[in-house]
């Protein structure tokens, strides 16, 4: 589903990813950790095109979305993205948030703007079930716990019925009894056959949900092994040293 092709990000003088090469199968679980500053974050931002390659090529089921000529928001559209800091818009209510993209990209195919506008309503009000929100279609974002910010922010995020979800650290700004609701989502969706890229700390998480777990450092994809071997064989000196810390 994603290839991605020796591929080197620099911001100025800083290379921030060094010659990375990976494959990403569709149904996979990619949990990605390292330490702070690795390119975790900007791994997923080149994924998802919100920042340029320096050098070499990223392909989503055969097309290089690396070029220029590739039209970006298509492309995105496949994607769905989630952020540890929920990005949701607080001057909307959490249905017109969820409905917000669909309205705005969903192809009319023959409907009413009425007809149009009451199909994307049903099927936010379906993702706000899945989420177990649905109560809080009409409240704002900031009448909600941070649990419950990011269970919107997944549901929006699946409101363009994406083929991928990336998530950056969707639990490190939370309370920690919070941690839960969202993880479990985010075991449904997996379950569900998603195809995730998921950056975080959750170790957990990774052990269980993870098909795959990549240890990214300085820039470098130094591990990649399914979740028994990495944690129980890790061979990379850095790698010890960072599960010493975080388990
Ligand atoms: N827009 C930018 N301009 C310049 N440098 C940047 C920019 N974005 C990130 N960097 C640098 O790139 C490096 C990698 O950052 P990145 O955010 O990808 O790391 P991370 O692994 O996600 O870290 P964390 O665990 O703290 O989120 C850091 O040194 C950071 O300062
Ligand atoms: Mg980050």
């Amino acid at each position: 589903m994603i290839d991605v092709v020796n591929l080197t990000k620099q911001f100025g003088h800083l290379t921030v990813l060094h010659d990375i090469s990976l494959t990403i199968h569709e149904g996979e679980k990619v949990v990605i950790v390292g330490p702070s500053g690795s390119g975790k974050s900007t791994f997923l931002r080149c994924l998802n095109c919100m920042e340029d390659a320096t050098e070499g090529s990223i392909f989503f089921e055969g097309e290089d979305i690396t070029s220029y000529q590739v039209d970006i928001n298509r492309h995105r559209r496949h994607m769905g993205m989630v952020f540890q800091q929920f990005n949701l818009f607080n001057n909307m209510k959490v249905i017109d948030n969820i409905m917000l993209a669909p309205l705005r990209c969903a192809p009319r195919n023959g409907r009413t703007k009425k007809q149009m506008r009451a199909q994307v309503r049903e099927q936010a009000m379906a993702l706000l079930r899945r989420v177990n929100l649905e109560e809080k279609a009409e409240a704002y974002p900031s009448t909600l716990s941070g649990g419950q910010k990011q269970r919107i922010a997944i549901a929006r995020a699946l409101a363009m019925s994406p083929k991928v979800m990336l998530f950056d650290e969707p639990t490190s700004a939370l309370d920690p009894e919070m941690v839960g609701e969202v993880l479990q989502v985010m075991k449904d969706l997996a379950d569900a056959n998603m195809t995730m890229v998921v950056v975080t700390h959750e170790m957990g998480f990774a052990r269980e949900v993870g098909s795959r777990i990549l240890f990214m450092d300085q820039g470098k994809v130094t591990e990649d092994k399914p979740p028994k071997e990495f944690f129980n064989n890790p061979e990379n000196e850095r790698l010890k040293v960072f599960l010493s810390k975080v388990l």
